[in-house]
């Protein structure tokens, strides 16, 4: 799967010196074009960004604002649930049915939707008054 094989991929620059868990991120934006990214700590624990939020970085910084695939892998015992802030951010820019592989480099994978990893979701009509 080419969208797993660039978050493997990226994973490997990880800067990850504190937790020492390294997180790949792909997204395949509207135009086709795979957009990566991986966490990046901080010696100031907080400041620390997380592989999805580089993805997304990317793609929006090449002017696409729509994602229609994800892949996140990370070397854990289960295929890597995102964190909840990440749920957030891959919302705003997917429609629920898109679909995310959560994966392990041991090689098992989950497939799930943005809609049932934050069901309920905030979004921009919520902003309406
Ligand atoms: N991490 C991610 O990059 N994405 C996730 O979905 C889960 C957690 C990172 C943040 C931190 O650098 C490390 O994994 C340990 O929490």
């Amino acid at each position: 799967m080419p969208l797993l094989d660039a978050a493997r991929a990226v994973r490997e620059n990880a800067y990850a010196p504190y937790s020492h868990f390294k997180v790949g991120a792909a997204i395949r934006g509207k135009s086709g074009t795979i957009y990566s990214g991986c966490n990046v700590e901080n010696a100031a624990y907080p400041e620390g960004t997380c592989a999805e939020a580089g993805a997304i970085a990317a793609m929006i910084a090449a002017g696409e604002t729509e994602f229609t695939e994800a892949a996140v892998i990370a070397d854990s015992p289960n295929p890597v649930p995102p964190c909840g802030g990440c749920r957030q951010k891959l919302a705003e820019f997917a429609t629920g049915h898109v679909e995310i592989t959560l994966a392990t480099t041991a090689g098992s994978t989950r497939t799930t939707t943005i809609a049932e990893l934050l069901p309920g979701a905030f979004s921009q009509s919520d902003l309406e008054r």
